[in-house]
This record gives C-alpha cells, sequence and structure tokens, in this order.
C-alpha cells in the first residue's frame, strides 16, 4: 500500500526500496523466529503527505489481519502495531488539517477490536514539527 505527494517518497508498491511485499511477511516472520529473534511487533509506512485519516484505517486493518496471521502461522504473539508516520499537513489554504484525535480513535479501535495487541504506536514527523499557517 502506498500514500505520498510524489513518485520519490512513495513507500510502497512494486519496486519500492522500502519494507517487505505483504505476501512475504509470513515466510519473513517464520525466518526471523528460527534465527532466534526476539520479535516484538509490525511496522508499516503508508507514504508522507497522504491526505485524511482513511491510508491509516486501511493500514490498521491491514497490519490487525497480518498480525492475526502471524500468530496463527508463525506462532508469534505481537506486542505492538506501528502504524508509522504521513499525518497531512496543510500547507495550501484549500488543504484541511487531519483530526488526528479522530484518527487515533478510530485505528485503536480497529486494532482492539480485531486483536490482542495492546500498544499501538504513531511516528508523526512533520505534523509534530508544524509551524503556524502565514497565509
Ligand atoms: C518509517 C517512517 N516513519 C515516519 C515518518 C515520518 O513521516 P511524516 O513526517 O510524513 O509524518 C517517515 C518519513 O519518511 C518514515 O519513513
Amino acid at each position: 500500500m502506498a500514500s505520498g505527494h510524489g513518485a520519490k517518497v512513495m513507500t510502497g508498491g512494486k519496486g519500492s526500496k522500502f519494507g517487505i511485499p505483504i505476501k512475504r511477511t509470513i515466510p519473513a516472520y517464520k525466518r526471523a523466529k528460527d534465527l532466534g529473534f526476539d520479535i516484538k511487533g509490525i511496522h508499516a509506512h503508508t507514504g508522507s503527505g497522504g491526505e485524511g485519516i482513511e491510508p491509516f484505517t486501511d493500514v490498521a486493518e491491514i497490519l490487525s489481519d497480518l498480525t492475526n496471521e502471524i500468530r496463527d502461522k508463525a506462532g508469534i504473539d505481537l506486542e505492538f502495531i506501528d502504524i508509522g508516520g504521513g499525518v497531512g499537513v496543510p500547507y495550501r489554504l484549500q488543504e484541511e488539517e487531519t483530526d488526528v484525535e479522530e484518527m487515533a480513535s478510530l485505528v485503536t479501535e480497529i486494532i482492539q477490536e480485531e486483536t490482542d495487541v495492546k500498544t499501538v504506536v504513531i511516528e508523526p514527523g512533520r505534523y509534530t514539527s508544524q509551524t503556524p499557517r502565514f497565509y
């Protein structure tokens, strides 16, 4: 899955230099377990400059499904789900601010309903350092 404001910051899709394709997740977790890694969680980053809440609820659904599949197929109980960053920051007058509290509560609700995971992580980079609008 990928969002973002330009090809150079696309973080998903075929040929992306980031992460691993979803279909390789279970073999990767099994291999890491076989190698003796102490596996704690799962992480995704949809991309910077996405708009609205939907990319985050989508990624929460996907990571919840993967978390359950990892438990069932690889025998690993994950402790956290990390939905990454990419919260939209308005740079232009017509762009709207993301309702981060609504996003966080929807994401948490999905993860709580669908998994046993107790910790949800978010990595808001630019959102936390945005300057006041000057237009
Ligand atoms: C893995 C990861 N998390 C979080 C961020 C922060 O993104 P943003 O500043 O758009 O919130 C980035 C940005 O590249 C990232 O690669």
